[in-house]
C-alpha cells in the first residue's frame, strides 16, 4: 500500500457504504445479522448519520447518541470502521416549527413548508446555531473513537436559496466584488441595456423567477455566488468539526457535472474528493463502453480536484436505482466492473447507497446489498462479496496516483455562461456533450487525460484540449498562452473568448484577450446550422481525410496561422477551417467547427505525438488506466464488451488472480484484468 493511501489504517481500499441502523433499533436481531453479512461481504468501512438529526435530536437540546455509539463499537469490534456524517441534509420538524428561517425560499419567493431534505438555507444564523450544536456533539462523542476515518458533512450539498437573509449576502458578496463601487457593476452587467441601471447595491436583486433574468452579468454572479454561499456553509460545518478534531479528514460527497455549483471553489475546501455515481447501465441508446467511458469522466473530473491524492467514490447503486426514468437492474457482471473502474480511476474506495433496503419511503425500492429478502446469497448479494474479495487483493494499489500528461479543460464558467448566452442554437450547444465526446476519444486511444479548469496549473500536462471556452477568466489567456510558450500542445474551438469574466463580449475580435494572436486567428462569423445541414472540413494534411460538419461553423481570418483546413461547402467554401499557430515552444490548434471526435483522431494523434505521449492501442470495448506508485505501476484494463478481448504487450503479475503475465493476455467478458508492473522489472 502505497503511501498516499487515503486510510491506512484500512491496508487497502474502502468497501462498504451508506448505513442507517437508526431506521432498525427495534430490530437488533437485523443489526447483529447486518455485522455478520457485512464481514461475509468484506466490507470494511460504512458511513453513518446521513439524515440522523431526527434520531440524535429527537427535541431541541436532547440528545440521544448511545445508539451510534454501540453500532460504531460493534462494528470497530469486528474490523469495520466508520466515515461519519453530520445530519444537516435533512432537518427535524421541531426545527422548521421553531425557526421558520432554516426553510428554503425558491426562485419564486416563496418559503418551503417543512419536509423532504436538502432544502435548508445557507445564510440563517439559526440553522446554523443548530447544527453547530449537534455538529460539535458529534465530534466531541465520536471524533476520538478508533473506528472513526473521516467526516462527511452533510449529503449532497446543492440547490439555491432565495430569501430575505440571502438576498442581502449577495448583495453584500457583489460589494465586495465591485470594490463597492455601483458604476463598476453598471459597466460589468451593461445596464444601461433595456434600462436596468442601478443607482446603488440596495437595488440589486438576485434573479428571481418572477423578476430580472435579462441581464448575464446578474445570472451568471448568482451562479457564483450560490457556489460561494453553499461553499461558506460547507466551511462553517468544517470548522466546527475541525475545532474539535482537527486531524479527522473531511469530505462532502459531490454529484458527477452537478450544475447548481462550481465544484472546483468547493474542493479546496474538503481534504479528499468524494462523489456519487448512478449511470443509466445497459440502457437502450449506447453500448455499455460508452456509459461506463462517460462514468470514468466523472471519476476523473473528481480525480482531477487534487491530484496528489486519491479520491473517493462514496455512493453508487449495487443493483438498481428508484429515481432513472427505467431502474433497470445491473447486468452480471456490471457492478464488478463499475466498482474496479472507480479504482482504476484513482478512487480509494468502492462505496455504496446503501447498505439494507428500507421498508418505507421514498427509498424502500432503491437498490441495496441487503433486500427485503434479507439473504446472504442473491445475486446482488453475491456480486458485492465478489468486488471485496477482489479489492483485497487489489490492496497493494491504494494510495497510488493516476497521472496524466494530457488534459481537458472543461469550466463551470463557461458552461453557465453558454447555457446563458441567446446565441447558437438551445437545442445543439452541447457544452458538456462536446467535451465529453473529445475526452472519451482520447480514452479509446488509451490516453489518461485530467479534467481541470482554464486558471489551472498546466505545467503537469504537455497537451491541452479547450473545447467551447466561451469565457475567459481573468487568468485563463495568460495560462494558455503560458501552456503553449512552454511547449504545449494545445487546441481550441469554435465559440472560444467571446467573453470576460463578467460575460461582456470582446472588443476587436474572438478570442479576445490575447488569445487571437496565440492562435493567429480571428473568428468573423458564427453559423448555426440546422440539424439537417452539414458542411466538412477538407484536410491538406496527407491521411487526415475529409471531417464532416454539424452544428458550428466559424469564419476565419487567419493572421499567421497555417491553415490545416478548409471548408467544403457553402458561401465559405475553400475558407480556412482548421489552423495551427507554431508559438513559443508549441503549438496553438484551433479548429473552427465541430466534427465528431473519431474524426478528429489524426488531429488528436499528430498533437499526441508531438506532446511525446504514448497512445495503449486497445480492442474495441476495452477502457484501460495506469495508477502508478513508489514500487511500480498498475495497469487497469475493463473489458466491457460480451466477448473475451485479447491484448499484448504487459509484464508483471495479476492481481486478481495471481497469475503472470507476459507478453499477451486475455480479458474475460465483462471483466477486469490488473497488472502490477514491478518498478525493477521495467
Ligand atoms: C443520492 C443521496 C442518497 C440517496 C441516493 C439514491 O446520492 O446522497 O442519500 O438518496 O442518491 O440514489
Ligand atoms: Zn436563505
Amino acid at each position: 500500500m502505497e503511501n498516499t493511501a487515503l486510510f491506512p489504517a484500512l491496508g487497502g481500499f474502502a468497501h462498504g457504504g451508506d448505513y442507517n441502523p437508526e431506521q432498525w433499533l427495534d430490530r437488533p436481531d437485523i443489526l447483529r445479522e447486518d455485522i455478520r453479512m457485512m464481514k461475509l461481504a468484506g466490507v470494511n468501512c460504512v458511513t453513518l448519520g446521513v439524515f440522523s438529526w431526527s434520531v440524535c435530536e429527537p427535541r431541541e437540546g436532547e440528545f440521544h447518541f448511545d445508539w451510534l455509539r454501540e453500532v460504531m463499537d460493534s462494528l470497530f469490534e469486528n474490523g469495520i470502521y466508520t466515515i461519519l456524517a453530520t445530519p444537516s441534509g435533512a432537518r427535524p420538524a421541531w426545527l422548521d416549527r421553531q425557526y421558520p428561517e432554516a426553510m428554503r425560499v425558491s426562485a419564486q419567493g416563496v418559503r418551503n413548508r417543512h419536509g423532504v431534505r436538502h432544502n435548508h438555507c445557507m445564510t440563517s444564523p439559526k440553522y446554523r446555531e443548530k447544527v453547530r450544536i449537534i455538529d460539535r456533539e458529534l465530534a466531541r462523542r465520536f471524533g476520538r473513537h478508533p473506528g472513526l476515518l473521516m467526516f462527511h458533512v452533510s449529503n449532497e450539498l446543492g440547490g439555491a436559496c432565495w430569501c430575505d437573509l440571502c438576498a442581502e449576502k449577495f448583495r453584500d458578496y457583489l460589494r465586495d466584488v465591485f470594490h463597492d463601487d455601483i458604476e463598476a457593476l453598471n459597466r460589468a452587467w451593461w445596464t444601461t441595456f433595456w434600462s436596468h441601471r442601478y443607482a446603488s447595491f440596495d437595488e440589486v436583486e438576485p434573479p428571481y423567477a418572477n423578476g430580472e433574468g435579462s441581464v448575464m452579468g446578474l445570472n451568471l454572479e448568482w451562479k457564483r455566488f450560490t457556489t460561494h454561499s453553499m461553499n461558506d456553509f460547507l466551511r462553517f460545518e468544517i470548522g466546527v468539526l475541525r475545532a474539535e478534531c482537527p486531524d479527522v479528514p473531511v469530505t462532502t460527497n459531490f454529484m458527477t457535472l452537478y450544475n447548481g455549483l462550481d465544484y472546483r471553489r468547493m474542493a479546496p475546501s474538503v481534504d479528499v474528493v468524494s462523489w456519487d455515481s448512478y449511470p443509466r447501465y445497459e440502457n437502450d441508446y449506447e453500448s455499455l463502453y460508452e456509459t461506463m467511458a462517460e462514468n470514468a469522466f466523472h471519476h476523473t473530473v473528481m480525480r482531477s480536484m487534487k491530484r496528489d491524492k486519491p479520491f473517493m467514490l462514496m455512493e453508487s447503486a449495487p443493483g438498481l436505482v428508484n429515481w432513472h426514468e427505467f431502474n433497470k437492474v445491473k447486468r452480471p457482471g456490471t457492478h464488478f466492473l463499475a466498482c474496479l473502474q472507480a479504482i482504476a480511476c484513482g478512487s480509494d474506495t468502492a462505496q455504496y447507497f446503501q447498505w439494507r433496503k428500507g421498508r418505507g419511503s421514498f427509498e424502500q425500492y432503491h437498490g441495496a446489498v441487503v433486500d427485503h429478502l434479507g439473504a446472504d446469497d442473491t445475486r446482488i448479494f453475491r456480486e458485492t462479496a465478489e468486488v471485496g474479495a477482489a479489492l483485497k487483493r487489489l490492496a497493494p494499489a491504494a494510495g497510488t496516483l493516476v497521472k496524466a500528461k494530457a488534459a481537458l479543460i472543461f469550466d463551470w464558467d463557461a458552461r453557465w455562461a453558454i447555457q446563458d448566452a441567446k446565441a447558437l442554437a438551445e437545442s445543439t450547444k452541447r457544452y458538456e456533450e462536446t467535451c465529453i465526446g473529445i475526452w472519451k476519444e482520447f480514452l479509446r486511444m488509451g490516453v489518461e487525460m485530467d479534467v481541470v479548469a482554464s486558471d489551472a496549473d498546466l505545467t503537469p500536462y504537455r497537451l491541452a484540449v479547450a473545447p467551447m471556452l466561451y469565457l475567459l477568466q481573468p487568468r485563463t489567456a495568460a495560462n494558455l498562452r503560458r501552456f503553449v510558450e512552454n511547449g504545449g500542445q494545445l487546441l481550441a474551438t469554435y465559440f472560444t473568448g467571446c467573453v470576460d469574466k463578467d460575460a461582456l463580449c470582446y472588443l476587436g475580435g474572438f478570442p479576445g484577450d490575447g488569445l487571437a494572436e496565440l492562435f493567429g486567428v480571428v473568428s468573423e462569423e458564427i453559423d448555426t446550422l440546422y440539424p439537417a445541414d452539414r458542411n466538412a472540413v477538407r484536410c491538406t494534411e496527407p491521411g487526415w481525410g475529409e471531417w464532416e460538419v454539424r452544428d458550428y461553423a466559424e469564419t476565419l481570418r487567419v493572421a499567421d496561422a497555417e491553415v490545416l483546413g478548409s471548408y467544403a461547402s457553402d458561401f465559405y467554401a475553400g475558407t480556412p477551417a482548421l489552423t495551427r499557430k507554431a508559438f513559443g515552444a508549441g503549438h496553438a490548434y484551433y479548429m473552427a467547427a465541430r466534427c465528431t471526435p473519431a474524426a478528429m483522431r489524426p488531429l488528436f494523434a499528430h498533437m499526441l505525438a508531438d506532446a511525446g505521449i504514448l497512445p495503449r492501442p486497445l480492442p474495441e470495448g476495452v477502457e484501460f488506466h495506469l495508477r502508478e506508485g513508489a514500487s511500480g505501476a498498475y495497469a487497469f484494463y475493463l473489458n466491457h464488451g460480451a466477448e473475451p478481448a485479447s491484448l499484448s504487450g504487459e509484464t508483471g503479475v495479476e492481481l486478481l488472480t495471481g497469475l503472470p503475465v507476459s507478453g499477451s493476455f486475455t480479458i474475460p467478458p465483462k471483466h477486469a484484468v490488473v497488472i502490477f508492473r514491478h518498478k525493477t522489472k521495467r
